[in-house]
């Protein structure tokens, strides 16, 4: 289990976790600054317990989301979330361990190769850094032309925390496991270069967080 705080379990297998009511309206209303209404494929990455998706997908009934974890049980919660809501534009999760060196899309049951946008919310924190590195690795080789990567979390800037809260948190998941942490916005510009993205916006969220925008350097 990756979260920091475990929420509760219907029935069916749904999860239902409090960060996710703390911080969806402020995300959704990023998403709408950025994807508007296009037309287009969105692939998830750690998607979790799949309330974020449904969320996404009824927001943006013109956008098709492909959820996706390497978590059995958290696939099963993201097919519950999809059945539950009756929603046409999510796709049913498919397994995705970010470090995997091909992610086969573009060929059937994947999403295409030209997505509008890859999702990821807290989840480079509470992996290895080579999932982030990964991760832009993924964003590189399958976002369109005008494709955006968006990162939810706390970050540090330049080696510093942003806040003692994030300080704390950096603590706590680093004694959980060493190789994870609070990831520095410098180092994810480097792996975004190293791909041909660049950091567009850093946009301040409630509680310490923000959201990344990485686009492709034109
Ligand atoms: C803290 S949870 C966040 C879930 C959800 N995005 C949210 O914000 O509620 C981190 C998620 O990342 C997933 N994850 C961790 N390492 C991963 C990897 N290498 N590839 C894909 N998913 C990963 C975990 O299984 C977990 O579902």
């Amino acid at each position: 289990m990756s979260y920091t705080e475990k929420g509760d379990l219907n029935a069916d297998g749904r999860m239902d976790t409090p960060a996710f009511h703390r911080n969806q309206s402020f995300v959704v209303e990023v998403l709408k600054t950025e994807l508007g209404d296009i037309s287009s494929d969105v692939l998830e990455v750690g998607s979790g317990s799949g309330q974020h998706v449904a969320k996404f997908a009824e927001t943006f009934p013109n956008l098709t989301f492909w959820p996706t974890d390497l978590d059995p049980e958290h696939i099963q919660s993201i097919e519950a979330w999809r059945r539950a809501t009756e929603l046409a534009n999510i796709q049913k999760p498919f397994f995705l361990d970010v470090t995997s060196d091909d992610w086969e899309f573009g060929t059937e049951n994947r999403p295409p190769s030209d997505l509008a946008a890859i999702i990821s919310l807290n989840m480079i924190h509470i992996s290895p850094i080579s999932v982030a590195k990964n991760l832009f690795r993924g964003a590189g080789d399958y976002l369109s032309a005008t494709g955006k990567l968006f990162l939810y979390g706390p970050f540090k800037r330049n080696g510093e925390h942003t806040a003692p809260s994030n300080a704390q948190f950096d603590a706590t998941l680093r004694a959980r496991d060493p190789a994870w942490g609070v990831r520095d916005v410098t180092d994810l510009e480097e792996f975004a270069s190293a791909n041909d993205l660049l950091l567009d916006r850093r946009v301040p969220m409630p509680s310490n967080n923000f959201t990344l925008i990485f686009s492709r350097r034109n």
